[in-house]
């Protein structure tokens, strides 16, 4: 299966056999090395000099840790989406006791420095401000340094946490020199590890508002998770193969290069952009906030997308997902460990399939090999 979700992503053979290796023990030298060889890459794909931390969880758990570990009930936040997971990041604050003000901007657009300045003059005790790096669900890209500079102008304490799920590993992230106090990433995304992990870089202002926080947490709470990183361990027991998986992964990416990397992914695209526009779909996201890592598309009139992905998948062995218009918006990922060969694949796939369905081939089952 070409796997063109955004997320999980697939596997290179290294991070499959480091997944096969015998289990350790989470006390022990190795899996200190281990831990330390991750944290080292992280450092770099986070651009922060500071902690990394390695939580067993998925992305959302990330989420959750940055929101219990920095926030107390009662705080104003101002949270910015321009979707499905900027809406998340918002409704996790709130469901622990955040006053949360979201500042939302329509399916396709990213956030507008304007408007955030607005929000925060408006709540000048707001404590937090939620960004989404690059949203997965319509494939757009916010300029959090922009984003970032704008809100210290009106509020220049306010803390920034930053959702960089979809982003960590195939964009620039400058997590110290952006002044993001926490970002957040996962594991099965951009840094072709396998699904599992969080990641979770704390800037130093970050850190103070830790230690004043009173959200409740326990198995989130990062001070804990600082304790043990000191040793290169964790609190409970880690997700081991994940973590072995993601350190596969970090060390691809490091012998690639992550300029190199960067490129290849806006490489890719490009491709997709240009590949998807040809066959008559239209993109979600302009140029200029297109996303390196997932592009989302409006199927050409007359198609369902829902019809189109099954055909994909059943006969093309190519998966899609469908975007924020249900069957009307398809989304194709190019992120982690993808190349040129995988995007022409699928762009063959796709004109494929668009034909059959067009012409009625989809229902047909002379079309579909026998299950083995
Ligand atoms: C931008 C973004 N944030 C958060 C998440 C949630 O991550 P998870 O599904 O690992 O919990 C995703 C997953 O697709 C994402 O793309």
């Amino acid at each position: 299966m070409n796997l063109r979700v955004p997320g999980p992503t697939p596997l290179p053979p290294a991070v499959r056999k480091a997944m096969a290796e015998p289990m350790i023990g989470h006390r022990g030298d190795e899996f200190q090395r281990l831990m330390a060889e991750v944290r080292s890459p992280l450092r770099a794909a986070f651009g922060t000099a500071g902690d990394v931390l390695v939580l067993t969880a998925s992305g959302t758990g990330g989420l959750e840790a940055a929101v219990v570990n920095t926030l107390s009930p009662g705080d104003k936040v101002v949270a910015v989406s321009v979707g499905v997971f900027g809406r998340r990041f918002a409704a996790i604050a709130e469901a622990f006791g955040a006053q949360v003000t979201l500042v939302e901007f329509p399916p396709g657009q990213p956030a507008d420095a304007g408007a955030v300045e607005a929000a925060l003059q408006a709540a000048p005790d707001a404590k937090a401000l939620l960004l989404t790096h690059n949203e997965t669900s319509t494939g757009v890209v916010n300029d959090v340094p922009t984003l970032v500079r704008a809100a210290r102008g009106v509020s220049p304490d306010v803390l920034v946490l930053v959702d960089g799920v979809s982003s960590v590993g195939a964009m620039p992230m400058r997590a110290d020199k952006w002044g993001c106090d926490v970002v957040v990433a996962a594991s099965q995304k951009g840094l072709m590890g396998p699904p599992g992990l969080a990641l979770i870089s704390v800037s130093p202002r970050g850190w103070a508002a830790v230690e004043q926080a009173r959200m409740p947490r326990f198995y989130w709470d990062l001070r804990e998770a600082r304790r043990w990183a000191d040793r290169n361990e964790t609190p409970f027991t880690p997700a081991i193969g994940a973590l072995r998986g993601l350190h596969a992964g970090l060390r691809l990416l490091m012998t690639e290069g992550l300029d190199a990397a960067f490129a290849r992914h806006r490489r890719l695209a490009r491709m997709v952009r240009s590949g998807l526009a040809r066959l008559g779909f239209r993109l979600v996201a302009e140029e200029a906030c297109a996303s390196p890592s997932v592009t989302a598309a409006w199927v050409p009139d007359g198609v369902s997308a829902g019809p189109l992905i099954r055909v994909l998948a059943e006969r093309y062995k190519v998966m899609l997902v469908q975007g924020h218009e249900p069957n009307r918006t398809i989304r194709v990922a190019h992120m982690g460990w993808v190349d040129e060969a995988d995007i022409h694949g699928a762009l063959a796939a796709v004109e494929s399939a668009l034909a059959d369905v067009k012409e009625g081939r989809d229902a047909n089952p002379d079309y579909r090999r026998p299950v083995a």
